[in-house]
């Protein structure tokens, strides 16, 4: 299949690259090749040939910075999906589109399945909120894929962070009052592949199994990263003042990629050794 991929640029832009390549024909486009807000990028793109689907990962997540520029986030997040939907149900292309556990507010305290009600709590999240409707209603060939926490080889992310100030020897802080599910964007990427060969559509909670606070994840790097002795310190959400609330218990459920026949995804921690095995520890530094 022809698949394009927006926002090749970001951390799952390229493990999907890394993941589907082998198996299809990729058009990865960066935000400077195709920027979604832009409709005549799109038709520009499609002038030579249309693809079979299309995997939305491009994304305004500056989840702060949001809070200041919400017309960008809008901008990107709700009318950038909305040009994709249209070109996609125009075309009667496939359209796989990435949203996030932020648009919950963290209130429930068991995980969240694809049946919650959202309320999200910060312009990132509406926004987001607002791109899954309007793909759910103008698009009839779509999956929409809620993921969180995301790590990746690629980003500038919560474990790149922490092995950075782990290099620095000094004591980490880290909130334990904030939970959810730390993913891989390759495995994400493997399962949205599985996902786009098929019709069967929808809204889709994908995220490695299990959940853990901040703090726990933190230890988990560390620790599977070899660097144990390294301290920790667990504080409260109130320590770091934040433009933009977080919700404070985000797990995902996985209530439609069970019913809908498509394997579970590995646990978080399998993961997350994973990730670190492969793709960031040095020959010698691995145990
Ligand atoms: N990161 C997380 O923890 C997390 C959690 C839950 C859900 N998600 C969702 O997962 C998806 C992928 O996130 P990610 O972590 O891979 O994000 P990322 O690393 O920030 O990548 C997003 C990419 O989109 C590009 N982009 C921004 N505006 C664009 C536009 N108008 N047109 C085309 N490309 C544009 C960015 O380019 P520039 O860098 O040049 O702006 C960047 O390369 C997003 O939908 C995000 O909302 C992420």
């Amino acid at each position: 299949m022809r698949v394009w991929i927006t926002g090749a640029g970001g951390q799952l832009g390229h493990d999907l690259l890394r993941v589907l390549g082998p198996k299809h024909e990729c058009a990865p486009f960066t935000r400077r090749e195709l920027d979604i807000s832009d409709p005549d990028d799109i038709r520009k793109a499609a002038a030579i040939r249309k693809p079979d689907v299309i995997v939305n990962a491009a994304a305004y997540t500056k989840v702060d910075q949001a809070e200041q520029e919400p017309t960008e986030a809008y901008r990107i997040n709700a009318l950038g999906a909305s040009h994709l939907a249209m070109a996609a149900e125009e075309w009667g292309t496939k359209l796989v589109h990435v949203s996030t556990d932020y648009v919950f507010d963290g209130l429930k305290g068991i995980p969240y399945t694809e049946r919650d009600r959202t309320c999200p709590m910060n312009v990132y999240g509406k926004s987001k909120l607002a791109g899954e409707q309007l793909v759910q209603t103008i698009c009839s060939r779509h999956f929409i894929v809620r993921t969180s926490w995301l790590y990746g080889k690629h980003g500038n992310n919560f474990v790149t962070k922490v092995l950075a100030m782990a290099g620095s020897g000094k004591e980490l802080a880290v909130v334990n009052d904030q939970f959810g599910s730390p993913t891989y964007t390759y495995d994400l990427a493997e399962c949205i592949g599985r996902m786009l060969g098929t019709d069967r559509y929808g809204l889709y909670h994908v995220a490695n199994r299990g959940f853990c606070s901040r703090w726990a994840w933190a230890r988990a790097i560390l620790e599977l990263a070899g660097k144990a002795e390294v301290p920790v310190r667990p504080v409260s959400s109130d320590s770091f003042i934040l433009p933009a609330a977080r919700p404070a218990y985000s797990a995902l459920g996985d209530l439609a990629l069970r019913r809908n026949g498509f394997p579970q995804m590995r646990d978080w921690k399998s993961g997350l050794e994973h990730f670190l095995r492969n793709d960031w520890l040095t020959e010698g530094e691995r145990r």
